[in-house]
């Protein structure tokens, strides 16, 4: 049986950014999109690649496309990339926002994350191997303002990461989350109004305060996710890989202070 790479918020910035690097390997994969496939048209025509729409909030129909992906591929459930987020859409403090907007986006998280392990985990242990990238945030570390509950889910799969990787480590499956800072993506292809311009200005402000000065690249993450998607890898399980331009170290003591 051949290995399945599965890629879930496929049309998204950085998942369509993985998604087509990796078509030039041509391995199978199942790409996941929710209301729009339009970064992954090139795609649609290749035999080892199947692009399916699904609301990850239901567990059933990933699981249908999962099985449907499976017999169509002669593959077997072998790496998992989860890249697909709702983000705090609305830009409101916690105490100024709706209490439905905020649990809609921090159950929808959190609930895909689970969704996407709970179907594919049986897989990867029956076949006793796995490779899974969770997407997280370095606002596990920061904290967001104007962006709790988004922040507190990516903090919850955090740890649903831990957990996971010390039950599904005997069985040689691995689990690690990659939490970036603000990427360099195309904000203007994808948000207007209000929320751009909050983006736009969260964005500057990390640019500046960050040792590199640099946002974070996609080649940067797709390196990252490759090392974790090894095969080589043995013990490297259960980690938050934070990828901040150095924002989140502890800093030395200044050599001009002395302090
Ligand atoms: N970009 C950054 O600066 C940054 C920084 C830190 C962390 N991250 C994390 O890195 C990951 C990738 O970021 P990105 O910028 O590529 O995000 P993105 O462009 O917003 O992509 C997220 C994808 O998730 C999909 N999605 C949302 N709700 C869904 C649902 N119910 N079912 C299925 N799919 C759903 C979206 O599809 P639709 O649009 O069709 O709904 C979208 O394609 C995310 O987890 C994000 O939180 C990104």
């Amino acid at each position: 049986m051949k290995q399945l790479l599965i890629i879930t918020g496929a049309n998204g910035q950085v998942g369509s950014y993985l998604a087509q690097a990796w078509a030039e390997t041509r391995l199978p994969m199942l790409l996941l999109i929710h209301s729009d496939g339009r970064r992954l048209e090139k795609l649609s025509s290749r035999p080892e690649i199947m692009i399916k729409a699904c609301d990850l909030r239901d567990l059933a129909s990933f699981k249908a496309a999962l099985d449907e992906a499976c017999r169509a591929l002669d593959a077997v459930p072998a790496r998992l990339v989860h890249t697909a987020a709702i983000r705090s859409y609305d830009a409101r403090t916690l105490a100024k926002g709706e209490p439905l907007i905020w649990s809609e986006i921090f159950n929808a998280n959190v609930s895909m994350a689970y969704n996407v392990l709970k179907a594919c985990l049986p897989g990867m242990l029956s076949g006793r191997f796995g490779r899974i990238v969770m997407f997280a945030s370095n606002v596990v570390q920061t904290g967001l303002h104007s962006g709790s509950a988004y922040a507190a889910a990516k903090a919850a799969i955090v740890n649903l990461v831990r957990s996971v990787a010390l039950e599904a480590a005997p069985d040689n499956v691995l689990i690690n989350s990659i939490s970036p800072a603000p990427v360099e993506t195309d904000l203007e292809s994808d948000y207007e109004g209000e929320y751009l311009a909050f983006r736009q200005r969260y964005f500057a402000a990390y640019r500046a305060a960050s040792p590199t000065g640099k946002l974070v690249s996609m080649q940067e993450l797709k390196r990252v996710a490759e090392l974790l998607l090894s095969e080589e890898l043995a013990n490297l399980t259960g980690q938050n890989l934070v990828i901040d331009g150095g924002a989140s170290a502890p800093l030395p003591a200044s050599p001009e202070t002395g302090n």
